[in-house]
């Protein structure tokens, strides 16, 4: 049983003006898959390494248990690590490598090959036990370091962007065995990835980052349903979320390129929180821009004319390309059943008024947050 603190933590370098991480706060419970993400250069690394007892903490309180251990050395910490630079013994095989760990701790051998044996199956490494680090390729050499944390038992497993050198094919496996992994082991795990798609897909619960602080935490539908901010807003999810500016009067959003009636909830938000009047960014992701008759007559007072300037075909669906001023650019997703749009071509779009997000303008903190935030909490 674990359970991980974080209380203020702040970290400055001594040769830099501006503290990477600022106010870190985060209490992770036993069994947690917690994922950092966020771009690159916003303090992802730099947190997981205070964890591990690489860097110091400039300032703030790691808590295991309860206990402080700011100060508590790295190896004493009980953690298993993967980093992007595998960090592979050269001279030890593969077979050598992930059971290296277990060989340490004085585990028996034949229960080092048993538990090496059944890692590297999972891994789909067990071709190349005999091998060296030099004849892997770099996608194989980061299996080998997956699986030399994967085969021990610690208190918590800590993983720098681990999937980072996988083909898109061999990335989507792995991330599988990650996750089912976990479960297994049933440790606190702590993923770092700039990847939103991982986020997504693998994250009990996500910590946005941005510029050394946190945005937002919660589970991946609580972000990609009720971002705090544009930044969330834009940073979860593809394609990224349409803002568009404008104002907001009696009951109706206008921006440059179309005027749409919203619903009675939406504007009962708005007249609530004084926005009658002032400008409001509008927020709509691609699903809830569509175009055809069923959409037309289902939302008759948010439909406007624009014109197709490109499409991406993705199959199932197509991603089209509007003008919208005073954004250049504005995508919505067709599905079935939608009519065909060529390049240059007039088209009705209809906005799906039950789907959209408001932010303040200038603080660009989203209006609906705290009344959405309270549904997820119940
Ligand atoms: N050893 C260091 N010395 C000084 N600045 C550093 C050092 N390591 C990272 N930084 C800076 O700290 C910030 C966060 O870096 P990092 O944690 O590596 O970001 P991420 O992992 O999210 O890409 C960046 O601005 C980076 O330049
Ligand atoms: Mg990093």
């Amino acid at each position: 049983m674990s359970k991980i603190s974080l209380r203020n933590i702040n970290k400055k370098y001594p040769n830099s003006d501006t503290c990477s991480v600022r106010d870190f706060n985060l209490d992770i419970e036993d069994g947690e898959f917690i994922v950092l993400v966020g771009p690159s250069g916003c303090g992802k690394s730099t947190t997981l390494r205070m964890i591990a007892g690489l860097e110091d903490i400039t300032d703030g309180e790691f808590l295991i248990n309860g206990e402080v251990v700011n100060d508590v050395s790295s190896k004493d910490r009980d953690i298993a690590m993967v980093f992007q630079s595998y960090a592979l013994y050269p001279h030890m095989s593969v077979r050598d490598n992930i059971g290296y760990g277990l060989k340490l701790r004085n585990y028996p051998g034949n229960e080092i090959k048993a538990s090496v044996d059944n890692i590297s199956e999972d891994l789909f490494l067990t071709e190349y036990l005999e091998r060296k680090p030099k004849e892997l390729s770099g996608g194989q050499r980061q299996r080998v370091a997956l699986g030399r944390a994967m085969v021990r038992t610690p208190k918590l497993y800590l993983m720098d962007e681990p999937l980072s050198n996988l083909d898109a094919k061999l990335r989507t496996t792995t991330r599988t065995e990650i996750s089912r992994m976990h479960k297994d082991k049933g440790a606190i795990t702590i993923y770092v990835t700039h990847d939103q798609v991982e986020a997504m897909t693998m994250a009990d619960r996500i910590v946005l980052m941005s510029m050394g602080e946190i945005q937002q935490i919660g589970s991946p539908k609580e972000l990609f349903t009720n971002p705090k901010n544009c930044f969330v807003a834009t940073f979860m999810g593809m394609p990224s979320m349409n803002l568009i500016e404008g104002t907001y009067e009696g009951g109706q959003f206008t921006c440059q390129s179309f005027t749409i009636t919203l619903n009675e909830s939406d504007q009962q938000i708005l007249n609530d929180a004084g926005y009658n009047g002032k400008s409001v960014t509008l927020g709509a992701r691609s699903s809830a821009i569509r175009s055809g008759k069923k959409y037309r007559d289902a939302f008759p007072d948010c439909c406007f004319e624009t014109t197709a300037m490109n499409s991406e075909y993705l199959g199932d669906a197509i991603n089209v390309f509007f003008n919208a001023a005073p954004m250049n650019l504005f995508v919505g997703t067709l599905g079935t059943g939608e009519p065909d749009v060529a390049i240059d071509e007039k088209i009705t779009l209809v906005i799906d008024n039950t789907k959209l997000h408001f932010f303040d303008t200038k603080t660009e903190e989203s209006i609906k947050y705290s009344i959405k935030s309270a549904e997820f909490k119940k």
